[in-house]
């Protein structure tokens, strides 16, 4: 069995051996002296040569222990040219697909094996709060019911059936836990948050995905109550591995350990640090060479034992077994070619981008009929920017999606998929710039000798390119404005202190819709952005996240008629990035509903997105009214295409829990269900939800359901506006 085959292994290895195997290092660092010197367990940030290479030097180890590989490769593979790139997290979220995403995990995990990859440092399951965090664009948004549903397919898609299946690799549920709760959403601040609100919103998904099987969880890196989460005894002890009984493996983020030293200040040197990781029952510690030397310090200096290692290591090497990697440590494969960008991919990858876009304003311009001869005028800084399109960790080299060698011509921008419409006259016009670089005046490095991201900058609108889209406007029958963010306002350490389009981008919408031309506004933005005054006066809006490679045609599909747009919502648009936050599950009981200056009501709430036709809801019913807590909801409700365009709809379910113990959010999404309907057809659409789901945790920290009046909201949106309601009773 795999136990025995562990324990007998670990029976063999030295100590020097056993704190080896708990490294995981830089490839594109010594891998010499990673592998040789410190018996290294596994390396991250590959590509084919560094794995064979750090192969051939692990043959040369006494033990022969196969190496994990890790990678980021959370919408398609990060660090392969030509692999298939999806839209990122937040993207699919607003498919509300889960079965599509665990067919996107599926396929993502296909490509990455085969390029001798075992382990993807995916999904998120952070809840985005603060939109001016960079990182929003990797998590599922902003309700952790959502969060749940679509991380759990996620899990499902990549682990396959079975790690003995070659195509199978190691989900990691990231970052454990409250990582996204910032202050002013700088990332890695302090996440001020109690144990009560952890257990309210941030740990579900989390949960869910520990007893569902997640083979790897990763810890974030901010503290909590002054407790860096690496060494938080309460969260990885009692609840994570005691309540939930997980039994996975446990890695931290980049370079915690060192960072308790050098950043944190909370220990002394490596030597305590790596006792107190050690201690609190990390397995794998990310890119700190020297916990090497510091652990191995600390056993001489009696603050670990000998055995201090050995459950870290056992849980490590149950990872190497279940994958079969000591009879077969899944290197590159020499036809990797036939599967990596493989044209079923790109198919799947376009399905997922066109279900991803969310139509948020339409005037009836929308769709474009396609046989027509239209005259359009694309413009705009991203309307041919095939980075932007596919966003953050892609493209050849990870993180900030340089495109180091991704082929151009797998990507269609949205100027191509544009111009691929038979019959369309289109004239390109960029319009602004967004910004330009420069160096870190502090120097390229932090001390730890990590690089700084370079100081944006952003640019000044320019005349000459708003002339130059006016006139291409003028010629013109539409005007198409592509704008958004970029990556260099993306990602981690890379967080904003404004949500406001930057650079000329606002000058240019002004100018363009001043010409009195239907606009279309098509937001390429990582996370929700706050549009200017003049949008209010554009024929329509669509938001695409980054939306993968095959983005651009999407969007021209939908803009032409030939898709229609399904996306709604997994977060909240602000208004102004002074509302922050806008998530609608927020506690009940605030003073009042408005800025005396401005409404607290988000620009577009969670669950929006409109359709090509209309759908209305009626005669919600309950069959039953007074439930006790073992029971089942159960609903019906009719849904109806009242327009003349086929449609589906996102029949969203919320509960209200009337009296709580507590102050609680006024409603939380508890289900949905995707239905598709022709032109004039009805549904009736049943619902089920066990009463047992209708919780809120109380005073103590304990999740229950109290009994007595509840509501609940069914229709197209989290506003109030649009949602049936009908009363029952909890006994
Ligand atoms: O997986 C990531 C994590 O999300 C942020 N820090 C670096 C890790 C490895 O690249």
């Amino acid at each position: 069995t795999t136990a025995e085959r562990v324990a007998d292994l670990l029976g063999r290895m030295t100590v020097e051996e056993k704190v080896g195997q708990m490294l995981q290092l830089d490839a594109r660092d010594d891998l010499r002296d990673h592998v040789l010197r410190r018996h290294v367990g596994s390396i991250l940030h590959t590509s084919p040569e560094r794995i064979l290479e750090a192969n051939r030097l692990t043959a040369q180890t006494r033990l022969r222990i196969p190496l994990l590989v890790g990678e980021d490769c959370i919408h398609g593979h990060s660090f392969w040219p030509g692999a298939t790139i999806y839209p990122t997290q937040l993207g699919m979220a607003a498919t509300w697909d889960a079965e599509l995403i665990e067919r996107v995990a599926r396929a993502s995990a296909e490509e990455v094996a085969v390029t001798g990859v075992h382990w993807t440092f995916s999904p998120v399951l952070c809840i985005a709060r603060d939109l001016r965090w960079g990182r929003v664009g990797e998590t599922f948004g902003e309700d952790p019911f959502l969060i749940g549903e679509l991380a759990s397919a996620m899990v499902r898609g990549y682990q396959g059936d079975g790690l003995d299946d070659p195509t199978a690799i190691l989900a990691t549920a990231k970052h454990f836990a409250g990582y996204s709760e910032t202050q002013g959403g700088r990332d890695a601040s302090e996440a001020d948050i109690s144990r009560r609100k952890l257990r309210s919103w941030f740990l579900p998904p989390f949960e869910r995905v520990a007893r569902e099987g997640c083979r790897t969880f990763m810890l974030g890196y901010q503290s909590t109550d002054g407790v860096p989460i690496t060494v938080n005894d309460w969260l990885l002890s009692e609840v994570l591995r005691g309540e939930w009984g997980y039994t996975g493996t446990l890695i931290t983020d980049w370079d915690n350990v060192g960072r308790m030293v050098w950043e944190q200040k909370v220990q002394p040197d490596y030597a305590h640090a790596a006792a107190a990781a050690v201690k609190a029952g990390n397995d794998m510690v990310m890119t700190t060479p020297r916990f090497y030397e510091g652990a191995l310090e600390a056993v001489e200096r009696g603050m670990l034992a000998e055995d201090a290692f050995d459950a870290a290591v056992a849980r490590i090497l149950t990872l190497k077994f279940d994958l079969g990697l000591f009879e077969d440590p899944r290197l590159p494969s020499p036809d990797l070619d036939t599967v990596v960008g493989s044209a079923a991919h790109a198919e799947l990858n376009l399905e997922v981008a066109r279900r991803s876009i969310v139509l948020l304003e339409n005037d009836g311009t929308l769709p474009l009929a396609a046989s027509s001869p239209v005259r359009v005028a694309v413009v705009g800084p991203l309307a041919d920017d095939a980075q932007t399109q596919l966003g953050d960790w892609a493209g050849g080299s990870g993180q900030a999606g340089w495109l180091d060698g991704q082929p151009r011509e797998m990507i269609t921008t949205v100027l191509d998929g544009l111009r691929g419409i038979d019959g369309w006259t289109v004239r390109h016009a960029r319009g602004a710039d967004i910004l330009t670089l420069e160096q870190d005046p502090r120097g390229a490095t932090f001390p730890d000798g990590q690089p700084r991201h370079p100081v944006v900058v952003p640019s000044l609108p320019d005349d000459r390119l708003i002339e130059e889209a006016v006139a291409a406007a003028e010629a013109s029958d539409v005007v198409v404005a592509v704008v958004g963010d970029r990556i260099e306002l993306v990602g981690e350490g890379r967080s904003t202190a404004t949500l406001e389009l930057i650079g000329g981008q606002v000058a240019l919408l002004d100018a363009v819709i001043a010409t009195g031309k239907p606009v279309i506004v098509v937001l390429l933005a990582s996370k929700p952005l706050v549009l200017p005054p003049s949008v209010a006066r554009a024929a329509a809006v669509l938001w695409a996240a980054n939306p993968g490679m095959k983005g651009g045609q999407a969007l021209a599909e939908i803009i032409a008629g030939r898709a229609e747009p399904s996306g709604r919502l997994p977060i909240s648009f602000a208004r102004h990035a002074g509302q922050q936050p806008t998530y609608y599950n927020q506690l009940r009981g605030q003073h009042g509903d408005r800025y005396a200056d401005l409404t607290q009501s988000p620009a577009w709430a969670f669950g929006e997105g409109l359709s090509y036709t209309t759908v209305s809801y009626s005669d919600l019913t309950l069959a039953a009214t007074s439930l006790g807590t073992g029971d089942e909801i159960e609903a019906a409700v009719t849904v109806t295409n009242t327009g003349s365009r086929p449609v589906r709809e996102t029949v969203q379910v919320y509960v209200r829990d009337q009296v709580t113990s507590v102050s609680w959010a006024d409603k939380e999404l508890k289900g949905y269900r995707q239905v598709d309907l022709a032109p004039g057809e009805s549904a009736r659409v049943r619902l089920t939800l066990p009463v047992a789901d209708c919780t809120i945790v109380d005073a103590a920290g304990e999740r229950l359901v109290e009994a007595g009046a509840f509501e609940l909201l069914v229709g197209p949106s989290s506003r109030d506006e649009v949602l049936l309601a009908a009363g029952f009773e909890v006994r």
